[in-house]
């Protein structure tokens, strides 16, 4: 798959991680310690900087001292950073490219399915702050991405599911195609159809990303259905109990819930979605959370405008709209309909 931007183009490619960071001049590696103690064969001779693995490495600390290693090693400007692991690694290293120098080259090298379908295509990089998550960042496309499926075989089978769940969004929102493939037979690591299913998600975030790069138009936001309530979720939950990909399987349903409730989305979508979640493995009903400071916390959603609650919508199967303005009242009856 070939993504075009403002500055250019980059591929995403299926291949043996290994041979493909072969053959550049200069190189740096930066990865998590989990990612590490697996693969550390896919690092070459290249320096390595594990950080610790979990959210808590999107941190201006951790940043820092990335840049730092990079100086004290004598990195140049034409240095290519390989950003091997999830999305906390891929964030990270693809922020610290972005600002190296006034930005180097990034290849990622995504390990978690999560990271393959969604974080490391699309060019957002970034970090956390204590005030909130992503707060930090940039638009710093990489210049490859490189998916070597081997890599999923170490990973634990929650984290598995947790990447599943981005792949049932892109279902639900663009390709009602995937869903009922998925409704068939839930996705399991080593099944037949994931390098098709990958890259095929891959495509349809090149789509969206490719038509609102800067996250201007409201086109990209179709890609938050789930969203608006997961973040609020993992926000209550002090980010790490819920996974993401969990809290937007939850989100997804309520959301669905909330779409038919205003006479939007398909009936029966938010039980449709339940239940194909929950054969994959995923929690479908919101943990215990206070409904009140759930809606608080959604108002901070990037979406939302003067306090009022925005959702993406699903508007049939496979089509999704950003709707300003959903009344409280309807959000808060469907997150208590899940509680
Ligand atoms: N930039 C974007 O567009 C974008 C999009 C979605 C999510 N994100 C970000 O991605 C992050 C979440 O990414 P994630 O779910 O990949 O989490 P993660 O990077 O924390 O990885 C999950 C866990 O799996 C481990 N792991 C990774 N690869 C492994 C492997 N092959 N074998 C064994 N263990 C492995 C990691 O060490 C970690 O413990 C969040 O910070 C989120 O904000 C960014
Ligand atoms: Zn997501």
């Amino acid at each position: 798959v070939i993504v075009r931007h403002r500055f250019g183009e980059y591929e995403v490619v299926c291949s043996d991680a290994a041979i493909a960071l072969g053959d550049e001049r200069e190189a740096f590696v930066i990865t998590d310690e989990n990612v590490m103690s697996h693969w550390r064969s896919l690092c070459g001779r290249w320096p390595v900087r594990a950080v610790k693995a979990g959210e808590g490495s999107k941190s201006i600390d951790t940043y820092n001292e990335c840049l730092e290693w990079l100086a004290g090693n004598r990195a140049s400007r034409s240095c290519t950073i390989f950003a091997i692991g999830g999305g906390v690694v891929g964030d990270l290293a693809g922020f610290v490219a972005a600002t190296y120098m006034r930005g180097v080259r990034v290849i990622q090298v995504p390990t978690t399915l999560l990271a393959m379908v969604d974080s490391s295509v699309g060019g957002k990089v970034g970090i956390d702050l204590k005030t909130g998550k992503n707060l930090a960042g940039a638009f710093h496309p990489p210049s490859r991405v490189i998916i070597d499926l081997q890599t999923l075989s170490t990973l634990p089978r929650r984290e598995f599911n947790n990447g599943a769940a981005e792949i049932w969004k892109y279902g639900a929102i663009l390709d009602p195609l995937i869903l009922e493939q998925l409704e068939a037979n839930p996705l399991g690591p080593g099944d037949d159809r994931l390098p098709a299913m990958v890259m095929h998600c891959v495509d349809l975030k090149r789509q969206i990303v490719e038509s609102d790069e800067y996250e201007r138009s409201g086109t990209r936001a179709v890609l938050n259905f789930g969203h608006t309530l997961a973040h609020a979720i993992e926000r209550q939950t002090g980010y790490g109990p819920v996974l993401h990909g969990e809290a937007v399987a939850i989100g997804m349903v309520v959301e669905a819930a909330i779409g038919e409730k205003l006479g939007m989305s398909p009936m029966g979508a938010a039980t449709r979605l339940d239940k194909g979640l929950e054969s994959q493995g995923l929690p479908t009903r919101i943990p215990t959370c206070a409904p009140g400071e759930l809606l608080e916390a959604m108002r901070l959603d990037k979406k939302a405008s003067q306090g009022r609650l925005a959702f993406a919508l699903l508007q049939g199967y496979g089509s999704c709209k950003l709707v300003a303005d959903v009344p409280e009242s309807v959000v808060l009856e469907c997150v208590r309909e899940y509680l």
